[in-house]
């Protein structure tokens, strides 16, 4: 039976301490991104309460031409199936290939509204060397939820993430 069970929750620093090693050996052993990627999901947002965390995958575009952020396992309500490169929070991440906060999605020029309850986000590139393979979003119902802590901790925990998935492709 697998639990993840946090003792320290002051800071998030902490809380972060925790989980990390929790879902790291939750998912050590399985290769399945969707498996992986649904238990991590679940994990975070069971331990914060988030309002939405997901991935998008980048994946062959719809048009045939290209690639694009393709829906992935997620917690939380309904959310759009594809976002283009370079729009929106997600495409932007992907296209800089870095992690963007966003403290008032309402002042992110191209923000995808998928909920009108969605106030603030993170978001953090999978990546295999220097290759995006998606990414991890999260949203909160209010401003200015994450920062640099959620930054540093959930690119660790993503980098851990890449490597027990993509392990022999770079
Ligand atoms: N807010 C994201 C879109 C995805 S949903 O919020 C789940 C964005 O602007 O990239």
């Amino acid at each position: 039976m697998h639990e993840i069970k946090i003792h320290q929750v002051e800071d998030k620093a902490s809380v972060y301490r925790e989980l990390i090693p929790q879902v790291k050996s939750l998912v050590e052993g399985e290769k399945d991104a969707t498996a992986v990627l649904a238990n991590v999901a679940a994990a975070i947002k069971e331990t914060f309460g988030f309002f939405w965390v997901g991935f998008y995958l980048v994946k062959p575009a719809l048009s045939g031409s290209g690639e694009e952020l393709v829906l992935g396992p997620f917690q939380g309500p309904v959310a759009c199936s594809r976002i283009a490169f370079g729009r929106g929070v997600c495409g932007t991440a992907w296209k800089l290939s870095e992690s963007i906060v966003v403290d008032d999605v309402e002042k992110f020029p191209g923000h995808i509204a998928c909920s009108s309850l969605s106030r603030s986000e993170i978001v953090v590139p999978l990546k295999t060397g220097k290759k995006v393979r998606g990414v991890l979003d999260i949203d909160s119902d209010s401003v200015s939820t994450f920062d640099d802590t959620d930054r540093r901790c959930l690119e660790e925990l993503m980098s851990i993430i890449c490597s027990i998935i993509w392990e022999t492709e770079k």
